[in-house]
């Protein structure tokens, strides 16, 4: 299993404090069945360093069995501010796939248009945890995105009990009207809320939506962007009339 976004590298952005916490959060995804990690910091100028703590910690992480590529995730502005011709850290090392968070709870309209630029330079954008930023009024924006080739990235943590309810019902809605293409960890901790929940939050979808659609988003896509194919669609069925009105889609 691949998990495409998660914040592993310590000292650095808002990752864990100290080596040994990283170490430990790898210990955890081993035992989940993670064998292949993107591990980000928020962009930054100090991608030396962060390329220098995943050198630390991948003796560690190889004795695992886990592979290691130092990613880094962007905020949406972080694209307008790079140029018409950026050098973007991907989610792996033959991936053109780049990891962006909207930061706000407002989808900016010229969103599509800036990918579609950015796209002539061979990049295709990962759209992270959209269920903690939006409603399911930005559904229709969304499914707009992805018809432009964006993908939708959830994040294991949204399918916790402890999450907000607007928040998992969003996560749930947006598998069901499959839009939601690959689920990552998130994880910025070893414990606690922001903690590695890819095996409670498989669980959770296999209950609700089957084994088939959690196999999608927690195996097969993420596997599928880290080698640069795009992601398959989720085998879900036709939404009715009412459920369309009722997502806005
Ligand atoms: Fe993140």
């Amino acid at each position: 299993m691949y998990d495409i976004h998660c914040h592993l590298p310590f000292d650095i952005s808002d990752g864990p404090s100290g080596r040994s916490e990283s170490v430990e959060m790898l210990r955890i995804a081993a035992e989940a069945g993670v064998t292949g990690i993107n591990a980000v910091a928020h962009f930054g100028n100090y991608l030396r360093e962060l390329q220098d703590r995943i050198e630390v910690l991948r003796p560690e992480a190889e004795a695992l069995g886990i592979t290691l590529h130092a990613g880094f995730e962007y905020d949406f502005s972080d694209l307008a501010e790079c140029g018409d011709d950026p050098r973007l850290v991907t989610v792996s090392d033959c991936s053109r796939y780049v990891l962006i968070d909207f930061c706000s709870s407002n989808l900016p309209y010229f969103a599509g248009m800036k990918f579609y630029q950015l796209a002539g330079r061979g990049y295709r954008f990962i759209i992270v945890h959209p269920e903690v930023l939006f409603t399911r009024h930005d559904l229709k924006q969304l499914s707009e995105l992805q018809r432009q080739n964006a993908v939708i990235q959830l994040n294991a943590s949204s399918f916790l009990p402890e999450s907000a309810p607007a928040v998992r019902n969003l996560a749930h809605d947006l598998i069901r009207c499959g839009l939601a293409q690959a689920v990552a960890s998130d994880a910025h901790r070893a414990t606690g809320r922001r903690r590695n929940a890819l095996p409670e939050a498989r669980a959770a979808v296999s209950r609700r939506h089957g084994t088939e659609v959690a196999e999608l988003l927690f195996d097969l896509n993420p596997q599928r962007l880290w080698e640069n194919l795009h992601p398959l669609e989720l085998p879900v069925p036709p939404l009715s009339r009412w459920q369309k009105w009722r997502l806005g889609l």
